[in-house]
């Protein structure tokens, strides 16, 4: 979730590439750097940290007026947030700088070949193993386009990457897989970026890039091929949005941007978790494997979603591991003298890496001689830095206070660490692990199609713009769905709203039943016979009491049909996968109500995204 800027024309390219850099900063801000082609090659000034420093760094060392430029706001996946791993990165032999978004899946494998061969690797990032092998590419004879071809011809997984050469002045080439990329069209002058914020000050024309194409670019002359040099067809368009609107990809609100994003947000989290013979595989784990053989209990630690992620992935790891798990809210945990000993494992989950009450949490556990693993999406942060081990989600910056695909990347990377502790401890065979991960895999195509079907669920939130409580219901991963959901409304609505589990509501909350409060109900697929029908039973018993039921039940499922005053659908997936299916309605209602109220739905009151006290 990088942002990323290429520039050739008559104006001086680094003031183009940090000016627009300042407009990506959203996309990701913990290092900078920009690269332009001066007269005597290429020049690089990079910085970890947000652009200021960057700033701060070309007051001091200023860049030559060159008209070719590339630069990029990082948010670090592979390798730290330091300015060695900052982008551009320049080929050994210093013939390219070369930037890049997205994840090299097989990075390791190609930087093992290049080391081989005495190649010098100066960050850990997986990006420079693109950079080295364009350098060679590029000493090699080849045209700067034919080469970043044959690169991408080699790499897998995710990435956009914009690249000039020392030799080739005047000229970006831009490659993209997974991953956006823009090209700016100018008069005289063109640019490739991340979003077309980055360059709407200086044109509206646009072309938005396809899957696997090359694009060669030159003050003059914009030029598109796939990944075997044929000629291809991209997309133009004009940009009719203003700026603010453009930094959101045009929605309106970034928690609405983030609810879209969820798809590629998953995607990216569980990109390159095999080895080659397809053995799962946490390369950022580092506890050794006799060690988490030893593990007799596990306690998940966090606050807010993430600690409702925790939830869900309790059901997970206990069935797959059979190891006890328990869910503990971070602020309570080092208060109750909790049992920890030195084959507890403590897994703490948390979007910004930074929240007090989680960090602490942390502490106490280590000082007790637990092992902490963090799944967090902020690298560097200081929960993975004060963690023995840590499993980034790769989810790009989540802006939005409420967290939306911070939440489903929690429970994806929770997931893939039920899977590794069951493959480690032999409690699943690999095959069984294979299945399970297919079917993760092909999670975000489903919440994708739950997305293209929303727009019932805009419509729905209309009819409650004066409700005063709304209640949500779930069992097994239904229920923190349902808590979830609830939490959703809280923040950015403020409505009164509660999630229970299903089968608990006769022993209280179904006397706030009363005449047309709306009700959630996550139904479990009809798979789970017994699980489902008791839903369904207890849809019954909300309706015969006035409350107006909002059904989420898979495809097919028409037993729930006669009880839905409302009936939104899912894809038909098993019950652990569910909740990443039945989220997004839950988030969407909750963001169209708040906006449908003219509240902020990014800066809710009394709310902030990252919590630096206890
Ligand atoms: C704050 C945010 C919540 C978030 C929680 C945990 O309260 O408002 O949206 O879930 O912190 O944050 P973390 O960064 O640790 O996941």
């Amino acid at each position: 979730m990088c942002g990323i800027i290429g520039y050739t024309g008559p104006r001086v390219a680094r003031e183009v590439v940090v000016s627009g850099l300042r407009r990506m900063e959203y996309r990701g801000y913990d290092s900078a750097g920009v690269a332009v082609l001066g007269d005597d090659g290429i020049e690089i000034r990079k910085k970890a940290g947000k652009i200021s420093n960057l700033d701060a760094e070309l007051a001091q060392r200023p860049l030559p007026d060159s008209g070719t430029g590339i630069g990029h706001s990082r948010w670090a996946t592979h390798g730290g947030p330091t300015d060695a791993n900052a982008h551009p990165h320049v080929s050994a032999n210093g013939r390219v700088a070369l930037i890049h978004n997205g994840i090299i899946e097989n990075f390791a494998a190609l930087r093992a070949e290049l080391e081989a061969t005495g190649v010098e690797f100066k960050s850990q990032t997986d990006t420079e193993t693109a950079a080295q092998l364009l350098g060679l590419e590029v000493a090699g004879g080849a045209d700067l386009a034919d080469a970043m071809r044959a690169v991408c011809r080699r790499l897998q997984g995710a990435f956009t990457l914009v690249a000039i050469d020392r030799d080739q002045p005047g000229r970006l080439v831009a490659a993209r897989r997974n991953s956006p990329l823009m090209v700016g069209v100018g008069e005289g002058e063109n640019f490739v970026a991340s979003d077309v914020s980055a360059f709407i000050e200086f044109t509206r024309s646009a072309i938005e890039l396809g899957q696997d194409q090359v694009v060669d670019v030159t003050a003059d002359s914009i030029e598109v091929t796939d990944f075997n040099g044929a000629p291809a067809e991209s997309h133009p368009f004009e940009v009719t949005w203003d700026l603010s609107a453009a930094e959101k990809a045009g929605y309106d609100w970034f928690m609405r941007k983030e609810i879209y994003e969820q798809p590629q947000a998953v995607a990216d989290t569980l990109l390159g978790r095999f080895t080659p013979d397809g053995a799962l595989k946490l390369d950022e784990l580092h506890i050794p494997e006799a060690e988490l053989q030893l593990v007799d209990k596990i306690i998940i630690v966090a606050c807010g979603s993430a600690y409702y992620a925790g939830l869900v992935a309790k059901y997970a790891i206990e069935h797959w591991t059979r190891v006890a798990c328990e869910v503990e809210i971070a602020s309570e945990f080092r208060y109750r003298d909790p049992i920890i000993t030195g084959s507890t494992l403590v897994v703490t989950i948390s979007q910004s890496g930074e929240t007090a009450d989680t960090l602490m949490a942390i502490r106490h556990a280590r000082a007790q001689r637990a092992k902490v693993i963090a799944i967090c999406n902020t690298n560097g942060a200081t929960i993975p830095r004060e963690s023995d081990a840590v499993i980034y989600t790769h989810a790009g910056p989540e802006i939005g206070v409420a967290s939306t695909k911070g939440f489903l990347t929690q429970v994806a990377a929770c997931y893939l660490l039920g899977l590794y502790l069951a493959q480690v401890r032999g409690t699943m065979f690999d095959d069984e692990i294979r299945v399970v991960m297919s079917e993760l895999a092909g999670t975000p195509k489903l919440i994708q199609q739950v997305l293209d079907g929303l727009d019932s669920v805009k419509e729905l939130a209309a009819r409650f713009v004066d409700q005063k409580s709304v209640l949500f219901l779930g069992r097994h991963v239904g229920y923190p769905v349902a808590l979830e959901g609830a939490l959703k409304l809280k923040e950015i609505a403020y409505l009164h709203a509660e999630g229970f589990p299903a089968g608990e509501l006769k022993h209280g909350p179904i006397a706030l039943v009363e005449d047309g409060i709306p009700i959630f109900i996550a139904v479990p697929p009809q798979g789970r016979d017994q699980l489902h029908d008791k839903v369904v039973s207890n849809i019954q018993e909300v309706r015969a009491r006035g409350a107006l039921t909002i059904v989420l039940a898979e495809d097919g499922d028409h037993e729930v049909e006669p009880y839905a005053d409302v009936l939104i659908r899912l894809p038909k997936v098993s019950t652990l996968l569910q909740p990443p299916v039945a989220m997004a309605p839950l988030q969407m209602f909750a963001c169209e109500l708040a906006t449908l109220k003219g509240y902020d739905v990014d800066q809710p009151r009394n709310l902030a995204k990252s919590v630096t006290v206890e």
